[in-house]
């Protein structure tokens, strides 16, 4: 493994073991409450969109209890947007002051890593590479911007230069004023705009001087869709720590073009928006979350998750009572989850793998007719097997009715060779069985 690849692998050691993590997406757009790209969508111009700043006051505002409530939700490590794309920091900068401070006169930012690191969890922070409120940022001929095709903008001269200072002036504010930095989630690249159209190289290697552990997603030089270079034989500097596929899981996990894992992680909402929409309703279950992030999990990937908490500070009842219940799953069958990884043998029709060393974990999400298949194991490689969340022996389910696969290890739920219906857990029961 190339030296950079093996830096990369020290740097991602923590994250690769902590697999599951939140994302919070909280700003102007959260008091407007039609997601966090209302300002592009709707086309609402400069003198539209800043009053909101004037009223931004977020007096609910208590990132002790967000970071509690990811703590309890099973969460290792939580990302807040520092500046989405709309331009409004949550953070102090003395290089603008379409932030937080003028708004309410609190560094959200600070008050948001302070109360993380509090609950012993990892800090992210996500930082916008687009800015639809400074001047030098393209408009008329860009893809997104709120004024693109505006006639008002079609002959403006920027200076991207200024704006590329900005940028990095601010991510340097971002790395050196609140700690340690454990997480840098860029977003997002789009046509010419990646690479070192950001000046990603120097920005890279800035943000390294100061934060040398701190892992970066690939960003830099795509976005949701492709991986970028970080999948190539010889990645670019700038390629990233992770991949982040949004809103899929990749079929085969993320390997690169010599057949390597590339660490990835899914990032995704609990209902359909990043920001605060109080209109869609449409909450994936927490047992469908759970099995995704076993998924994830299995596939050797990450999960985080996204909530949006409303323009006051808040985060909904719905969005509380998903990552409780994920919580309390995890609280008895996390050790199926944390230092797990892609277990390498052909996934069984009635769950997934996952492993962590002599640890293997079966994730029944389908209760069997009699006793369960564990195809992919052979019978000599097991030495016990136990259900994670009591600890309970299961017994091995071979007898009669298995006598024709004598190849297969069976395990049983239930009295021999009865129906096993129900199974304990019906959103999934994990099997740990210790190898010799
Ligand atoms: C997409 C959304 C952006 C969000 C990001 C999170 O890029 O457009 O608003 O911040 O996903 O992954």
């Amino acid at each position: 493994m190339n030296t950079n690849l093996q830096e990369r692998a020290k740097r991602v050691e923590w994250y690769m073991n902590d697999r599951f993590g939140m994302f919070i997406h909280w700003g102007l757009y959260s008091i407007v409450g039609r997601g966090e790209w209302v300002m592009s969508t709707e086309k609402i111009p400069l003198e539209k969109y800043t009053p909101y700043a004037d009223e931004f006051n977020p007096i609910h505002y208590d990132p002790k209890k967000w970071a509690k409530m990811a703590k309890d939700a099973g969460m290792k490590y939580v990302v807040l947007t520092a500046k989405h794309h709309d331009g409004f920091c949550l953070f102090d900068s003395k290089l603008t002051d379409y932030t937080s401070m003028t708004s309410c006169g609190r560094d959200l930012v600070r008050e948001f890593v302070d109360a993380v690191r509090g609950e012993g969890l990892k800090v992210g922070l996500y930082y916008s590479l687009l800015d639809w409120h400074h001047p030098d940022y393209p408009k008329y001929d860009d893809l997104n911007h709120p004024m693109r095709g505006n006639e008002a903008f079609k002959d403006e001269v920027i200076d991207f230069d200024n704006y590329l200072k900005y940028m990095h002036g601010q991510i340097e504010e971002l790395v050196t004023n609140y700690g340690k930095i454990d997480i840098l989630w860029f977003d997002y690249s789009y046509e010419n705009l990646r690479g070192e159209a950001w000046k990603a190289t120097e920005l890279v290697r800035m943000v390294r001087k100061h934060q040398p552990d701190v892992i970066i997603d690939n960003r830099l030089e795509t976005s949701g869709e492709g991986f970028g270079s970080i999948v190539n034989e010889i990645p670019e500097e700038f390629c990233g720590d992770f991949a982040s596929p949004e809103q899929i899981i990749p079929p085969e996990g993320i390997r690169n073009v010599l057949g390597q894992p590339v660490p990835w992680e899914l990032c995704t909402t609990i209902n359909n928006n990043w920001g605060y929409n109080p209109s869609d309703l449409l909450y994936k279950p927490s047992a469908l979350l759970i099995r995704k992030l076993v998924e994830c999990v299995s596939k050797g990937g990450n999960m985080i998750l996204n909530i949006g908490p409303n323009g006051l500070g808040s985060v909904d009842e719905k969005s509380c009572k998903v990552l409780e219940d994920m919580g309390h799953w995890l609280d008895k069958n996390g050790q199926s989850i944390y230092g797990c990884n892609n277990a390498n043998r052909p996934k069984p029709e009635w769950g997934w793998y996952t492993q962590n060393g002599k640890k293997l974990y079966a994730h029944v999400l389908e209760a069997p007719i009699g006793p369960l298949a564990l195809t992919g194991i052979s019978k000599d490689e097991i030495k016990s097997i136990r259900r994670l969340a009591d600890g309970v022996e299961m017994k091995q389910g071979d007898s009669w009715i298995t006598k024709s696969y004598e190849h297969i290890p069976f395990v049983s739920f239930g009295d021999l060779p009865h129906f096993s219906y129900p199974l304990p857990d019906p959103v999934d029961t994990v099997i740990e069985i210790t190898l010799k």
